[in-house]
């Protein structure tokens, strides 16, 4: 399975995992041969490439902390929850029952799967940022948790948060959320005011444990204090709160907004390494290095020698050296370990 921008994506082509709109609808089944109008409705969803299986990459496996039954579950749940609060509705008992139950999975999934670094190239549509954002939010948090070695209960917590941090958005304007241009004083105050609503609304509303609605209120804090609502900093942030702040940022930055265009992978991890002991906790800087892959299995690279490879495999501790399979010879080359290679690199990543 290889990852494929829209503009390289052909009629006849065949679809190598299910495709899913942000209420969690399958748009397409696996498998799927392609035609042109299925193609035509894919740009207009606003989806930016696929997934597609060719001979090339067969034995390209992508694997993801997440099954996608999961995902689209938990998308549902939390479309459910969003829609309900901005109605100043709650979830009813079951279905809050059915929210801890889909964190208990998540918190499996992240616990059994710990050898996969996270590798998501998620396939967004237009309409759906908020709760793509909230589910892979708290996959990411999740992740970067255990590997922080948090017990079973705080990773509960910290996912749960993760699903929740932005509810206080709902308080806010969607034209203001999404404005392509400088927010007024007034506005940016209103947007800066979300994790505290947020925190209100969740201890008003529902009886989470206080862990989870503090993280809520501390999610855009700074490790230095230059954060808001409340400036808080270093050890006065619960650690989970640091967690879930390099989780966010990362996954807002990676994704196509309407006041910019998504980063690469690299980018914003260098990004986020630039600012660790400012923005963000070193600690937290430090394992995300590890756990996050740069250049995403199944992604086309171009190398400093001008020729294309696929990325087939990804080192923990060597983001930048993944294994990589040549586009014209086939040939495959770890570049974490071949001496051979060590003047070969990567230039940049093909989205
Ligand atoms: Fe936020």
């Amino acid at each position: 399975m290889r990852y494929l921008p829209m503009s390289q994506i052909r009629k006849d082509m065949i679809l190598g995992q299910e495709l899913y709109d942000g209420k969690g609808n399958m748009l397409l089944p696996k498998y799927t041969k392609l035609t042109d109008d299925h193609i035509s409705y894919i740009v207009f969803q606003g989806i930016n490439g696929l997934y597609i299986d060719d001979s090339f990459s067969k034995n390209v496996e992508i694997r993801e902390v997440l099954q996608p039954e999961v995902r689209k579950e938990a998308l549902r749940l939390i479309r459910n929850l969003f829609l309900r609060a901005s109605e100043g509705e709650v979830l009813t008992e079951p279905e809050e029952d059915e929210l801890r139950l889909k964190v208990e999975s998540v918190v499996t999934e992240v616990l059994e799967n710990q050898d996969i670094m996270y590798n998501l190239l998620e396939l967004k549509t237009y309409d759906d940022y908020t709760y793509c954002h909230s589910t892979n939010v708290a996959v990411v948090s999740g992740v970067l948790g255990a590997k922080c070695c948090l017990n079973r209960d705080q990773l509960k917590h910290l996912v749960m948060a993760g699903f929740l941090h932005d509810i206080g958005k709902v308080y806010v304007d969607a034209e203001i959320i999404n404005a392509p241009r400088r927010l007024t004083e007034q506005e940016r105050a209103k947007v800066m005011d979300h994790p505290r609503m947020g925190y209100e609304f969740l201890r008003e509303h529902y009886n989470f444990p206080e862990e989870v609605n503090r993280c809520v209120y501390e999610h855009h804090e700074w490790y230095n204090g230059g954060g808001y609502p409340c400036r808080k900093k270093n050890k006065d942030l619960l650690f989970l709160s640091r967690i879930l702040k390099v989780a966010d940022v990362y996954d807002a930055m990676t994704s196509n907004r309407s006041y910019h265009a998504a980063y690469l992978p690299a980018e914003v991890a260098e990004y986020i390494m630039a600012r660790s002991g400012m923005e963000f906790d070193p600690e937290v800087v430090d394992v995300a290095s590890k756990e996050i892959a740069l250049y995403p299995v199944g992604c086309e690279v171009e190398l400093s020698s001008g020729a294309h490879a696929l990325v087939v495999r990804n080192h923990r501790g060597y983001g930048m050296r993944p294994t990589i399979k040549m586009l014209d010879t086939g040939e495959i080359i770890d570049l974490s370990d071949n001496r051979k290679s060590w003047n070969l690199t990567i230039m940049r990543l093909l989205m």
